[in-house]
């Protein structure tokens, strides 16, 4: 079954406090949400994942407990299991916390920390292994795209990133198109955009993988996803969800986005 996902990625934000009253704040709502909005309504309440830094995740693992609905994942994890990395943090540590999800393969990491192809299956490898949902990152430049090349792109991203594993680990990834020219630059992809890349990324893995696994994995757009475009962004078929970045960091514009996930089926 498709799950229907909303997820803020906090990225290099907040200080503790800050990141502590976010939270709350958003679990108030949530709980608020699913007592009362929801009453009666079937369940197509979208799963909430939120991604604070590495240093927040347990403190905010331990604040959303039980069915708050919330999960919690982190930004990143090392492409090895354990050793002299100075600085970096192991996917066993991330699932040791209790974490559930980790995003892998993030453009800002490809940019700006130089991750590459290889490296980044290495990361999901290691995701998997140690009990974790991978939010494998795709999305061509604007250059690439201007260049029609962006279908080619993001298959080859998809290619050495996800799509050599076996089925039933495919079946636990969730993928997020991001094109890298709507990242933070308040230029969203537009429905049509999304809509025909989703379908694209779909394709890819229904021609490798059949039907059903194509039916059931979840794919997420991110790039300037804000409560006043996300409605029109989630009206289309193949557009699961949300990986959202600056939007994530207020409670009202983040629960909005929930919402408007909710009330698009
Ligand atoms: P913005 O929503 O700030 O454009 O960021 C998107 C993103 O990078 C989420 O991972």
């Amino acid at each position: 079954m498709r799950k229907k996902i909303v997820a803020g990625n906090w990225k290099m934000n907040l200080s503790l406090e800050e990141a502590k009253t976010l939270a709350g704040e958003l679990k108030v709502k949530m709980d608020q949400y699913k007592d009362t909005i929801l009453e009666g309504s079937g369940n197509n309440i979208p799963e909430v994942v939120i991604f604070p830094p590495y240093l927040y995740l347990t403190g905010m693992i331990d604040l959303f407990v039980h069915d708050d609905g919330v999960s919690v994942g982190a930004q990143n994890c090392h492409h090895e299991e354990s050793g002299a990395f100075t600085g970096e943090v192991a996917a066993s540590m991330i699932h040791s916390v209790g974490a559930s999800y980790v995003i892998i393969g993030h453009s800002e990491r490809r940019s700006q920390f130089g991750e590459g192809d290889k490296l980044l299956a290495e990361k999901v490898k290691l995701a998997l292994k140690n009990g974790l949902t991978p939010v494998f990152c795709c999305g061509e430049q604007l250059p690439e795209r201007e260049a029609g090349k962006h279908f080619q792109v993001v298959a080859d991203q998809l290619l050495h990133g996800v799509l050599w594993m076996e089925k039933d680990q495919l079946e636990r990834v969730v993928i997020a198109y991001e094109p890298v020219w709507a990242i933070g630059t308040g230029k969203t992809a537009s429905p049509d955009q999304a809509q025909e890349m989703h379908a694209h990324i779909r394709k890819l893995i229904r021609d490798s993988y059949g039907e059903q696994i194509a039916e059931n994995i979840s794919i997420l757009y991110g790039g300037s996803c804000n409560a006043k475009n996300a409605g029109e962004l989630f009206s289309n078929p193949d557009v699961d969800g949300g990986l959202i970045g600056g939007a994530s960091l207020k409670v009202e514009d983040f629960f909005t986005i929930i919402k408007r996930r909710q009330e698009n089926g």
